[in-house]
């Protein structure tokens, strides 16, 4: 080990996993952004909440700063590691450690991927909501420092709702058990609240007491296609006050030429400009009636154009492939992603301005619309056009982003819906928080993390070092 830091760090930790070779900086140093060049200084796989916290305070002590690493499916550069961090993985923090009946939760180390602990809950006849496409690589961890949203979220909201209790390593090393799974707690600030969405800034999660529920009635899938965008919010007020809805997913034709072209299969024919997955209980003949006369209100009153209901657990996948498998099918394109959100009640008015907006911004670029629209959250990926030069194309982007935060600004919404600030977002941070709560918000993190080296230049922009770097 030639870096006489991480020498000290393998003296004083002879168990820690290190990793330095260049295949694992370049591995461990990215996320899905895939836009910055990995330059981590080394990648350490702890294995214990002891280990963490020694890391931690070696950090501390030789002014390494740490990017916390879960499963790098973030969407927002808040895993990068380009200017010579410690990535700390907790991938190999991975395990169950209980299963609580009579609480209804389970405890986990941060590691574990989502999938898992959706399982675990399975196999004790309960389910953990939260739900998204990554569910395979992305960790609670992760989950947790982001707040992910996903396709559950109109039923069952974000990954907040779901955390009973969490043991967090700050950036002193100090280790924090926050609520510890209690139900009723008014003894003062929430901890554990403010961990969530801190996007690593202010502890390294390590273990997390997470809440079960019943699993919901059986359902059924809906793929429905619309002819416009009004006809999107009104399908939605009308399927919201007639069923039970547990997604409520949309996406454009082009998301969905996107998808087909990656291997899914095509489920109404014809050209609609618009699509919705939409899932609900369907318990019983009387919920499903219910479903169909929703369904065909919406086609009298011309606001879907036509519409089909999966009749197995086969074709429920295929449909909702159509909107789940839109993430992977855009990757090759490198996109710009904004995800925004502003309250459901302001929806139509949002969409015809951002409409507007990007008609006006970006005649020249491909734009992917989709999105969790049931909660006012709008996914609008830019696609890098063949044979652009990426700072070019970054530099167009951000531009229009700057007339998005504006609009953002006007309708009282959100830069991030459910992604994370991260890199991707830093410098439109003020388009959702006053000075005064980006203040206090920088006061927190001072306090949690008085030296900066939890994942320095994420969430706010740094003051530029003595080297000119962030
Ligand atoms: P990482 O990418 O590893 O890290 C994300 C952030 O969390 C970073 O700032 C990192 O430093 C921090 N972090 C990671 N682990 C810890 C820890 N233990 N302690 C403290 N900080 C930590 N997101 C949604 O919300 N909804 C979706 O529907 C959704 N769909 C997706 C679909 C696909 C195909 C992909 C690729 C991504 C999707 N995402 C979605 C984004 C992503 O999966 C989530 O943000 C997820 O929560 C990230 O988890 P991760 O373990 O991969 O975190
Ligand atoms: C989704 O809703 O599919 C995700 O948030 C991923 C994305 O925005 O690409
Ligand atoms: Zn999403």
């Amino acid at each position: 080990m030639t870096d006489a830091r991480l020498a000290q760090l393998a003296a004083d930790l002879p168990a820690l996993r290190l990793l330095t070779d260049p295949s694992d900086l370049e591995h461990y140093g990215r996320d899905w952004t895939r836009r910055w060049t990995p330059a981590p200084l080394a990648i350490a796989l702890p294995a214990s909440v002891a280990e963490v916290q020694a890391v931690v305070r070696w950090a501390n002590g030789h002014g390494v700063a740490i990017v916390p690493s879960g499963g790098r499916t973030g969407l927002s550069g808040g895993a990068v590691a380009a200017h010579g961090e410690l990535v700390v993985s907790l991938e190999r923090m991975n395990q169950l450690l209980a299963f609580d009946a009579v609480d209804r939760t389970l405890t986990v180390q941060a590691g574990m991927p989502l999938q898992a602990v959706q399982d675990a809950a399975k196999t004790h006849g309960l389910i953990y909501p939260v739900d998204f496409a990554a569910r395979g690589s992305c960790s609670i961890g992760g989950n947790i420092a982001t707040n992910a949203g996903g396709i559950r979220v109109i039923r069952y909201g974000n990954t907040r709702e779901w955390i009973a209790g969490l043991t967090v390593v700050t950036g002193t090393g100090e280790v924090l058990e926050l609520n510890r799974g209690l139900i009723k707690n008014s003894s003062g600030y929430d901890l554990r609240q403010l961990m969530i969405a801190s996007e690593g800034t202010l502890g390294i999660v390590v273990e997390a007491t997470l809440k079960l529920t019943d699993p919901p009635p059986p359902s059924q899938v809906m793929l429905l296609a619309l002819p416009d965008m009004d006809a999107l919010m009104r399908v939605f007020a009308l399927f919201r006050a007639r069923l039970a809805l547990q997604a409520f997913e949309f996406f454009t034709d082009v998301a969905l030429r996107h998808v087909l072209a990656h291997g899914a299969q095509r489920a109404i024919d014809g050209e609609h400009p618009y699509y919705v997955v939409t899932e609900f209980d369907a318990a019983d003949e009387r919920a499903q009636d219910a479903a169909l006369a929703a369904f065909e209100e919406g086609v009298e009153q011309g606001w879907i154009s036509d519409g089909v209901i999966a009749q197995s657990d086969a074709q429920a996948t295929a449909l909702w492939r159509l909107r789940e498998g839109i993430t992977e099918a855009v990757a090759p394109r490198r996109p710009y992603k904004n995800d925004v959100s502003v309250r459901i009640s302001a929806v139509p008015d949002f969409l015809h301005a951002m409409q507007e907006l990007l008609t006006r911004e970006y005649p020249q670029f491909e734009v992917v619309w989709f999105g969790h629209i049931g909660d006012g959250n709008l996914h609008i990926n830019v696609l890098t056009p063949p044979g652009m030069d990426d700072a070019a194309f970054i530099a167009q982007c951000e531009h229009v982003t700057k007339h998005l935060a504006v609009t953002l600004r006007q309708f009282g919404g959100s830069i991030s819906a459910e992604h994370g600030i991260g890199l991707v977002k830093r410098a439109y941070l003020e388009s959702t928080r006053s000075a005064a709560e980006i203040a206090l918000m920088r006061g927190v993190r001072q306090v949690f993390d008085p030296n900066g080296i939890l994942n320095p230049g994420k969430l706010f922009i740094p003051p530029p070092s003595p080297d000119g770097r962030h």
